[in-house]
């Protein structure tokens, strides 16, 4: 009977095994040879020799290259000097499949010709690992607002008005008319709530934005949630809660993928209490490290490095001022120039991971920002509906997948955590 990679690792001393899987890398030592085998669980050695493997499949094992697949007869043996202490003893070995010609993933490729290659490096361990990762991720953010009352919905990707600022949307043409493509659920999650009070949806967000920076997708996955009766208290603690179970779980869960990564998630960085700072205390932070940074500007990839290095834990900057941020967030009673509205911070110079707010649910106050930011009434119509039937106090937010990822594995870019990224300049494969 089969078993898969991380069975065998499991399995008694001794115990005959047929594995399923693909030749990853192959080393020959006089006599003998070693198959590090793949399958969808893991790698595992597999050793073959004369005299224990039968002469047949040792010399199919010699000829067979990179990517070849075969199905593997053998003993399972501990031994310390193998990756992860367990080595096979092939009987016998099977082909499935063989390669043709050389396989175009090799060591020492730059990364502009691996990213060329995508399609077949993603077979690779450490990024075989880091894909499992991601799905354990997104698998704890499901457990989080599961229990915690949250009903997930499924919004559309073709929009007819920007949410999130007109500048980053991309244009799409619908039967000849002209539409966008969704940079945020967000307006659809605010309709819902009227029907679920809470809701939470995973899915793909789309952004025009030509900025080839290490944090910057033109499409990654999004983790958005709307909260009826939510004020900024409620919010950021909701924030706070999912950030901190998403981590340590992922950790948890990913024990095995972390070794192969040779990686530790920072649980540590978590554990404790986030930090909060207002808007005004960062530009007070940033003048001290000498960014002088006028009131009224939003914080830049550069600003949010210095501030979040101060701190060793995720932080808060709450209190943006109204012409930093997006027209549907509620101005600060107590001081109006200000928003209700908080960005995290991840620490080691991550910078944003959430941004979030409290929304105007005022019919007036609503459309006098709209006007105010040159936008057209009109454009929002069924936006502006929510606030006239049943209009309630709500905040909702949003958190990169990609962004998180690249903080807590430590990720030179955000497209290593992506299986195909999309930037300005990569659309393929
Ligand atoms: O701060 P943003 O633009 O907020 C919104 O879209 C809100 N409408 C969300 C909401 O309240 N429902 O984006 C939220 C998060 C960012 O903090 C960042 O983690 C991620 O989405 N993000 C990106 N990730 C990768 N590439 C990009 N170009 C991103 N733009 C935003
Ligand atoms: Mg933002």
């Amino acid at each position: 009977m089969r078993r898969t990679v991380t069975e065998v690792l499991d399995a008694p001393e001794g115990e005959e095994v047929e594995l399923l899987g693909w030749i990853w890398n192959k080393r020959e030592h006089g006599k003998l040879v070693f198959v590090d085998l793949r399958d969808g669980t893991g790698v595992v050695q597999v050793a073959a020799k004369a005299g224990t493997t039968d002469q047949q499949s040792l010399e199919l094992l010699r000829e067979l290259g990179r990517e070849s697949v075969v199905k593997v007869r053998g003993l399972v043996v501990r031994d310390p000097r193998a990756p992860f202490g367990v080595e096979v003893r092939c009987l016998r070995a099977e082909k499935v499949s063989e390669s043709m010609g050389d396989f175009p993933v090799r060591k020492g490729m730059g990364a502009k010709a691996l990213y060329d290659v995508r399609h077949l490096h993603i077979r690779s361990p450490r990024l075989t690992a880091l894909m499992r990762i991601r799905s354990n991720l997104v698998w704890a953010v499901h457990e989080y607002f599961r229990s915690r009352g949250f009903v997930e919905i499924h919004c559309p990707t073709f929009i007819t008005a920007a949410v999130e600022g007109g500048a980053t949307l991309f244009e799409v043409n619908y039967f000849g008319r002209k539409v966008y493509l969704t940079q945020s659920v967000q307006f659809y999650q605010e309709a819902a709530i009227y029907a679920l009070e809470k809701v939470y949806s995973v899915q793909p967000s789309f952004r025009a934005e030509k900025s080839r920076t290490p944090r910057h997708l033109t499409e990654f996955w999004h983790v958005e949630a709307e909260m009826a009766f939510a004020d900024l208290e409620t919010l950021l603690r909701t924030i706070e809660e999912l950030v901190r179970y998403t981590v340590i779980r992922t950790a948890e869960l990913s024990e095995r993928e972390l070794r192969v990564l040779g990686r530790r998630i920072p649980v540590k960085e978590v554990e404790g209490p986030f930090y909060r700072i207002r808007y005004s205390e960062a530009l007070e932070i940033l003048r001290k490290r000498g960014k002088e940074l006028p009131w009224g500007s939003d914080l830049g990839a550069d600003e949010e490095r210095v501030i979040s290095n101060e701190f060793d834990r995720p932080v808060f900057v709450t209190h943006y001022p109204r012409e930093a941020k997006a027209f549907y967030h509620k101005l600060d009673p107590e001081d109006p120039r200000v928003t209700l509205s908080a960005d995290l911070l991840a620490p080691r110079g991550n910078g944003e991971i959430v941004g979030s707010g409290v929304r105007i649910d005022d019919l007036e106050e609503l459309m006098q920002r709209i006007r105010e930011n040159g936008l057209n009434p009109d454009d929002y119509a069924w936006y502006l509906d929510l606030r006239r039937y049943g209009s309630v106090p709500h905040a909702g937010f949003g958190m990169g997948v990609e962004r998180v990822l690249k903080w807590i594995l430590d990720l030179p870019s955000v497209r290593v955590a992506s299986l195909f990224p999309r930037t300005p300049s990569r659309t393929y494969p």
